[in-house]
């Protein structure tokens, strides 16, 4: 198949890139380099796509760049995983979460209508859940009480996939990924953070008092979720769902610390600081739904993944 993988650069993009490569597929990859985080590790995440004669890529704006977007070469189905991603500057700036969630999201399912396509995955998250009190979190939650822009952009756009479902039969899988880890992962993120600083001997921010939990979901399990449903769309008709992809194994705040120390070597000075606006006690995922649909069951535990991500940031360790 030819896929157009929006967010090509990003830390899931780029491995699911890497994956679709390998299965033999096309893969038109897009990406704006969001200033978000440095291009350089953008750049360098596109490395071995960039190696693959079946991979082209366009540095485009899928929420300024009309004209771009509709020049694209051919391909028959979308993966859409181009956001501003996190939920703490999400409330720092609400309008650029808007703009490049829901405004890019519109007009990628435009550029399907208007080619007449109408296979689509696109990456939702966990964030929509909110402060749900049913655990683990299933799918069909009725959710209307997102907790930040961010939250509110992803169920947004699920939103908005259906109404182009409904109106001109594209196919839809939305996925909700559960804080997703692994090497390349975005340096934003709590495990990056924590490994690089109680490597270095730095102080580690540790917000609330250590019980707040997250099931968090090693990146080669998401892209195996991620591929599966690409298969499982591309066959199947009429279809509109939303799927977790989680580990369904959350693991407190503390735990988590304890387990990035283990890994490193070296005992973490925490700073405890107050729980922040916008983020939730507890994510877990219920994950029979995506048992049933595509035999999605994760392999990596958090100790593996945190282990093969020390090793990868080890190696940039060096080159620093
Ligand atoms: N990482 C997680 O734990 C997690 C959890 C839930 C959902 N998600 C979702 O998964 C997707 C990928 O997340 P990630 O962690 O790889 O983030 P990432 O920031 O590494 O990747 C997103 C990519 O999208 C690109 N992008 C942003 N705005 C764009 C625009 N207007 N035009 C073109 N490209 C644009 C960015 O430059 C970036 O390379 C996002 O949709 C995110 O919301 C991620």
């Amino acid at each position: 198949m030819r896929i157009l993988l929006t967010g090509a650069a990003g830390f899931i993009g780029s491995h699911v890139g890497e994956r679709l490569l390998t299965e033999g597929h096309t893969v038109i990859g897009i990406d704006n380099f969001d200033p978000f985080y440095d291009k350089g590790i953008k750049e360098n995440n596109l490395r071995v796509c960039n190696s693959n004669n079946n991979f082209s890529f366009f540095e485009l704006d899928i929420v300024t760049d009309k004209k771009s977007l509709s020049n694209l070469p051919m391909f028959d189905m979308v993966i859409h995983l181009a956001a501003k991603a996190g939920v703490r500057p999400s409330i720092e700036n609400p309008e650029a979460y808007i703009d490049a969630n829901f405004k890019g999201t519109n007009n990628i399912l435009e550029l399907l209508k208007n080619r007449e396509l109408n296979k689509l995955v696109f990456a939702s998250s966990s964030s929509v859940y909110g402060n749900c009190k049913n655990i683990p979190f299933q799918e069909n939650e009725p959710l209307d009480k997102p907790i930040s822009p961010y939250a509110f952009s992803k169920r947004s756009c699920e939103m908005m996939n259906y109404t182009y479902h409904h109106l001109y039969n594209i196919d839809i899988v939305n996925l909700r990924f559960f804080t997703v880890f692994g090497p390349r992962q975005r340096p934003d993120l709590a495990i990056h953070k924590f490994i690089t600083k109680i490597f270095n001997g730095e102080a580690i921010h540790m917000f609330g008092n250590g019980t707040s939990a997250r099931d968090y979901t090693y990146i080669d399990d998401i892209v195996k979720g991620v591929i599966d449903s690409m298969h499982y769309v591309s066959k199947t008709d009429n279809t509109f769902e939303v799927m977790n992809l989680g580990n369904n194994i959350p693991v407190q705040l503390d735990e988590l610390i304890k387990i990035v120390e283990k890994v490193v070597g070296k005992k973490a000075l925490v700073k405890q600081l107050p729980m922040q606006a916008g983020d939730v006690e507890i994510t877990c995922a219920s994950i029979e739904k995506a048992k049933e649909l595509i035999s999605y069951q994760p392999k990596v535990t958090v100790e593996k993944g945190i282990q093969n991500s020390f090793d990868w940031l080890k190696s940039s360790f060096k080159n620093t």
